[in-house]
């Protein structure tokens, strides 16, 4: 089958910084992925790329077979039909609110779109009941807390239904409620047909919210694996900053420089806990551990 995002090669450049750097990535229609990579690994800038909000320096971005350039852009059906299909909601919610009401924000795609009137306030009403943000619906967006903008961002790009959603740190900063709600809407895409990237450093709801996942370090792709074999690779995990080595001292005052999994308190250990990953640190491979995976960084017991 065809890639609905192909994007080949691409280089992008702020001035002289390197942000992406020879990255290339195929995305089927209605694959779940996630994103992961240290601060300035070129997250949000693929990101952007892929929405067409900048153009790489060099390399190709495709969408649906069509390649995706500032000149094909300039044709406004084109243009209109591409934001129809392909949203992206931003890290930072400040930067993509700008109507004076909630109703008015999540309307105001719709608008652009011209869609029917009575079709857009349908569209609005169940957009802010899927995102509890009826309450909300006459406050000005800017006077929200940081997790309500978030919420209505997101509202904004989903009362288009696009097929393509790309989620630039959706969870980050939200407190553990909201955050677990909007894991829970990004599980609930599961088998939709949706095609999702989340750029993420979520690495406990991995699972839910993906099923495939590509690591970035320094603007290129480093792993693209499941979230299974990504989750048991912790010398992968470390080298891309994802987790940290961390000093701790265990009952006995035994020190354990070393990255290792803390047992989970509801399953016994299968093998003593500081070997649970085997080699840890650089070693290329580990081998996976008989259990569901949890986050590396689990919860501590010993
Ligand atoms: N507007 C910008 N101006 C200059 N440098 C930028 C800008 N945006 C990102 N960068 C740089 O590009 C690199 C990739 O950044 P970014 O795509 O934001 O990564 P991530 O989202 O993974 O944190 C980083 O080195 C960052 O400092
Ligand atoms: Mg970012």
């Amino acid at each position: 089958m065809s890639a609905l995002l192909e994007a080949r090669d691409l280089v992008v450049h702020y001035r002289d910084v390197p942000a992406l750097t020879g990255l290339s990535v195929s995305v089927a229609a209605g694959e779940r992925i996630a994103l992961l990579g240290a601060n300035g690994s070129g997250k949000s800038t693929l990101l952007r790329v892929l929405d067409a909000l900048q153009f790489p320096d060099s390399g190709t971005f495709h969408f649906a077979g069509e390649p995706i350039t500032a000149e094909r852009l300039e044709d406004r059906a084109f243009s209109r039909e591409f934001r129809r299909r392909v949203g992206l909601v931003f890290q930072n919610a400040d930067v993509q609110l700008f109507n004076p009401t909630v109703f008015d924000e999540i309307a105001f795609g719709p608008l652009q779109l011209q869609l029917p009137k009575s079709d857009i306030r349908a569209r609005v009403q169940q957009t802010l009941q899927q995102m509890s943000l009826e309450h909300l619906k006459f406050r000005s967006p800017h006077q929200l807390s940081g997790g309500e903008k978030k919420r209505v961002a997101l509202a904004s790009i989903l009362v288009l239904d696009p097929e393509v959603l790309l989620l630039d740190e959706p969870t980050a900063g939200l407190d553990p409620r909201s955050a677990s709600e909007m894991v829970e809407l990004l599980a609930s895409w599961r088998g939709a047909g949706k095609t999702v990237l989340t750029a993420t450093h979520d690495l406990d709801n991995l699972e839910d919210i993906a099923d495939r996942v590509i690591i970035l370090q320094d603007g290129r792709i480093i792993a693209d694996s499941t979230p299974f074999h990504i989750l048991h690779d912790v010398g992968l995990l470390q080298r891309a900053r994802l987790i940290a080595a961390h000093r701790h001292t265990h009952p006995g005052g035994a020190k354990q420089p070393h990255p290792h999994v803390h047992a989970d308190p509801l399953t016994p250990p299968a093998a003593p806990t500081s070997d649970r990953f085997g080699p840890p640190a650089d070693s290329a491979a580990t081998p996976p551990i008989p259990r569901t995976p949890a986050t590396p960084r689990a919860k501590d017991p010993d």
